[in-house]
């Protein structure tokens, strides 16, 4: 159902995959500009501003005269925007939480989708046990040493086996998790989750096994080291990033190939004769021409509240429109008569049964712990109702 295996983590990801960008510049629509830019270290694009820095976004030098930008952010506004977390722990809020009370969290507000243990299923992101792979001697396979036991099928990719830093999995989480219901749980609740997930990938904290009593905080979860840590290169990391990054693509003969990218069988680290599989290959194919990302006109009707929108429509927007607007998530899409045909054959209670429940990819109550059950029989009339044919 989702494509995740190709989740990029971390700018040297991106620089090292984004070769496969290719964009239609044949034909430019109206409005478009060419760019002034000229060729970075990676072989992509840089764009110069103004002041002499250059940048890898271009930025916009359309005329901002007759836009309203509001109003300017107040520090307050900044701050609570202001939330990333550093490798380092640098920016962790306070709190704590056990992998205990994170086992129960998980239970009730993410195996719905991600399956019992993080184990995956459902069609979810699976979070864990992605490391059971390892060699003779015990050692477990990651995406990094999977490099040299080139013959071993990469380990599955989670939290634990692909993720660089732990410190992610909090902010991720935090931020965008339940997925129904993102910024929901605490801080606290949240070390918890991270906690269970973490000892779910068997992870260890200086040496320390988690067990169910293991209390994570901000300074703990800071010295997570995940097994992948390095396994990313040119390392981005820290106060010599820029330098690394420089000196990688510097090197263009050991580190830049003709050849194709790879996750298995690649060359350590590749294309040192410039013939082998090379792991990075240079950007081909950049965007040259962009079209400007935002329109100076303002003709967007004001918005009112519909006071003739009825309570379940109301709820459906709220907390099932996410995936039932169209059948992209494997949902039945409101509107589509045949899939709901298909739907209605089970008759009304089960269906029901199966919204407050969860069925397959369905999240119980959709992921919104807090609907009533009388609320979802509202939704789900509403859902039928617009899903039946017109006469
Ligand atoms: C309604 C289904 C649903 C629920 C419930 C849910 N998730 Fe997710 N989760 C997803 C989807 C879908 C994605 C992929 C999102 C994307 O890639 O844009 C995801 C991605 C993730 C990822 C990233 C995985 C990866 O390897 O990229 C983590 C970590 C995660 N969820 C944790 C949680 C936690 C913790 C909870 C409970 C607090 C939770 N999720 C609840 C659907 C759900
Ligand atoms: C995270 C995505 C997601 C959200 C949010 C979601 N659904 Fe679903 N829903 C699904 C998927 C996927 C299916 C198909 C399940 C299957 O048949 O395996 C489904 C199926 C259904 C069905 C058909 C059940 C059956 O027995 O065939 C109903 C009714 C339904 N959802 C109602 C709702 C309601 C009501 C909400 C909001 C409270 C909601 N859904 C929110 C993903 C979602």
């Amino acid at each position: 159902m989702f494509k995740l295996d190709h989740k990029i983590l971390g700018i040297a990801a991106t620089v090292a995959l984004s070769s496969t960008l290719v964009f239609g510049a044949s034909s430019s629509p109206v409005g478009v500009y060419k760019i002034k830019n000229k060729t970075a270290i990676d072989g992509g694009v840089t764009y110069v501003r103004a002041n002499g820095v250059e940048t890898a976004y271009r930025y916009n030098e359309q005329s901002t005269k007759g836009v309203s930008f509001g109003r300017a952010a107040t520090a307050n506004e900044i701050k609570a925007w202001d939330i990333d977390a550093l490798p380092d722990g640098t920016g962790l809020p306070a709190g704590s939480g056990s992998v205990e009370e994170g086992d129960e969290l998980y239970e009730a507000q993410c195996a719905s989708c991600h399956g019992d243990f993080g184990g995956g299923g459902n069609g979810y992101p699976q979070l864990a046990g992605g490391n059971q792979s390892k060699d003779k001697n015990g050692i477990v396979i990651t995406l990094k040493n999977q490099r040299v036991y080139g013959n071993v099928d990469a380990p599955k990719r989670t939290v634990g086996t692909y993720w660089p830093v732990a410190t992610t999995l909090f902010t991720y989480i935090r931020d965008a998790m339940p997925y129904a219901t993102p910024k929901s749980l605490t801080n606290s609740e949240t070390y918890a989750i991270t906690a269970y997930l973490l000892a779910q990938n068997e992870i260890t904290i200086d040496g320390v096994e988690m067990d169910d009593e293991y209390v994570l905080d901000a300074k703990k979860l800071s010295k997570v080291v995940l097994a992948n840590r390095d396994g990313f290169y040119p390392n981005i990391d820290g106060p010599d990033a820029q330098e690394n990054l420089r000196s990688f693509f510097a090197d263009r003969a050991k580190n830049i190939g003709a050849g194709t990218r790879c996750m298995t069988n690649c060359k350590d680290p590749g294309g040192i004769d410039g013939k082998t599989e090379a792991s990075v290959v240079e950007i081909k194919y950049e965007m040259s021409d962009v079209v400007p990302p935002y329109s100076t006109v303002r003709d967007l009707p004001p918005e009112i509240e519909d006071k003739t929108i009825s309570k379940g429509e109301k709820m459906y927007n709220e907390s099932c429109k996410l995936c039932h607007a169209t059948d992209n998530m494997g949902a039945p899409a409101v509107g589509d008569v045949d899939a709901w045909v298909e739907v209605r054959e089970k008759g009304f209670d089960k269906i029901l049964y199966n919204s407050i429940n969860g069925v397959g990819g369905m999240p119980a109550k959709g992921g919104n712990e807090d609907l009533l059950p009388s609320d979802v029989k509202l939704i789900v009339e509403y859902m039928i109702d617009l899903s039946k044919k017109k006469h």
